[in-house]
């Protein structure tokens, strides 16, 4: 069939007639199909059936005293979880993994003079299933790149592991539809750490939408805009320049959840609306491939990356929500431009805008706030969670300690997480989906709906004002 809009739209239509997840399913990825027979294997993979076997959403596992964690993955990212780990009470830290012998090595003497005393798993890379099959652990928490979250998540689940993955969780729409399977199967969490979730901006923010300070929220827009050409060219920074790589072998928003997750949140994805269809635009690549041959000149070791064909500087995908809600996100990881989240929701009674900074509301009358007025709504709305760590500091704004804690909180109180394995889905699901309207020219493009219809009877239960548990102890 010959690549054009209208045919899409057409098929599209057809697609939406079918009532099952497993009909949406089959059609979406049908009808992708017809439309471009050269399409991306991760797409076609999803041509598959789902049934909702067991709702995850509202999810509580059973009471854990002491939470038992193995952490896999222990580069930039996995130290903070560590470090994070150790100043919450009724966790023990009995498994670490790495790769490499010596990051292993190095991750364990953080915990030197403290009660944590873990074995190491390293040398080969399936050690990480070892540490998943041991029966003396509850969670386990992924910090290793992203593409091999979902194989890691479904091994720990089906090794009767709760599962903490860094984002995004999945890289193609078949791995988020397993992680969903798996979940639903084995009655395991599986929750996707987005951190930014827990910023102190975006907590106000969330508290104002559900208080209602906003009224309807019809738009809201996030990015992750800050630039990585330093560390994604430096050959020391990450393991096998693995996001090097990544750059130089997909297109679309690679990295999309830290900008969409708050936005999500505020929105109600999955509990009574949810994303339906998305569009992304790609500038071309005018650093990357540059930046690779000028270092090519000078050292051999970037000769394999000097024609890549590398990801546009600036993506841009925008989501269309069931319930008519707007949402665009960016993602520069290139040019020289300041740090910028962007961060705004719009509602028919008010707005806010975190980035560029600072941070502003509205309150509906085409203005920001005064400082003052500014200062007021921030006493009002601020959730309890970050009261109750307003004098602690962790990275990322603090919210690293909040995540970590709430997640523990709610484990040792036997509460459903905030986020929960059709968040991890549907978010992750804008990378793979995004890639391929980029390479489509830039057309639209149906998001699974990984709740299985549920989402209609879904609640919220992302639980910042800690109405229930919240007595876990910080140690420091
Ligand atoms: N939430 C946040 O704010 C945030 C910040 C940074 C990174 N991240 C995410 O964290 C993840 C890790 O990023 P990073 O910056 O730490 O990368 P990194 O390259 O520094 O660390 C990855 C580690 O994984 C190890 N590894 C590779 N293959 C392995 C295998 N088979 N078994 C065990 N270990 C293996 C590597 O040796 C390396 O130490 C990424 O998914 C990234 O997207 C999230």
């Amino acid at each position: 069939m010959k690549k054009n809009r209208r045919n899409f739209i057409k098929l599209s239509g057809i697609a939406g007639l079918s009532l099952t997840a497993g009909g949406l399913m089959k059609n979406y990825a049908s009808e992708l199909k017809q439309y471009d027979p050269n399409l991306p294997q991760n797409i076609i993979d999803s041509e598959k059936s789902h049934t909702q076997s067991f709702n995850m959403s509202g999810f509580a596992a059973p009471k854990i005293s002491t939470v038992r964690i193995g952490i896999i993955g222990l580069g930039q990212r996995g130290p903070a979880h560590i470090k994070t780990m150790n100043r919450i009470d009724g966790v023990e830290i009995k498994a670490l993994c790495d790769l490499r012998p010596e990051k292993a090595e190095s991750a364990k003497k953080l915990l030197d003079n403290t009660d944590h005393n873990p074995e190491l798993y390293s040398g080969s890379p399936e050690e990480w299933k070892k540490l998943c099959e041991r029966n003396d652990l509850d969670l386990i928490i992924l910090t290793t790149p992203w593409y091999m979250h979902a194989e890691m998540a479904v091994y720990a689940m089906e090794q009767g592991k709760h599962v903490a993955s860094e984002v995004p969780a999945a890289a193609t729409i078949e791995e988020a539809w397993k992680l969903v399977e798996t979940a639903e199967r084995t009655r395991k969490h599986c929750m996707m750490l987005e951190n930014y979730s827990y910023m102190p901006f975006q907590l106000l923010m969330l508290n104002m939408a559900k208080k209602g300070f906003f009224g309807e929220i019809v738009h809201g827009e996030g990015a992750y805009n800050t630039s990585k050409m330093k560390n994604n060219f430096n050959k020391n920074f990450y393991w096998n320049m693995w996001w090097l790589r990544q750059y130089g072998s997909r297109k679309g928003n690679i990295y999309p959840t830290h900008g969409l997750g708050p936005i999500a949140q505020m929105m109600d994805i999955n509990r009574g609306d949810r994303f339906d269809f998305l569009i992304s635009v790609e500038s071309r690549d005018f650093m990357m491939q540059n930046r690779a041959g000028e270092l090519a000149k000078e050292d051999p070791f970037f000769e394999e990356f000097k024609d890549l064909d590398f990801r546009g500087n600036m993506n841009i995908s925008i989501i269309k929500t069931i319930q008519g809600k707007t949402i665009m996100l960016q993602h520069d990881a290139t040019t020289p431009s300041p740090h910028n989240m962007i961060h705004g929701i719009y509602g028919t009674k008010g707005a806010a805008l975190y980035d560029p900074q600072p941070p502003r509301i509205s309150a509906g009358n085409h203005k920001w706030v005064s400082p003052e007025e500014f200062e007021n709504i921030k006493k009002k709305y601020t959730p309890e969670i970050f009261h109750k760590f307003s004098n602690l500091s962790s990275g990322h704004g603090g919210s690293d300690l909040k995540e970590d804690w709430h997640l523990i909180d709610c484990l040792h109180n036997g509460l459903p997480l905030d986020q929960d394995v059709y968040d991890a889905a549907a978010w992750s699901s804008v990378l793979p989906l995004s890639e391929w309207s980029v390479r489509n020219n830039s057309n639209s493009v149906k998001i699974p709906d990984f709740t299985s219809g549920s989402w209609k009877i879904n609640k919220r239960n992302m639980d910042i004002n800690l109405e229930r548990g919240g007595n876990t102890p910080i140690l420091s």
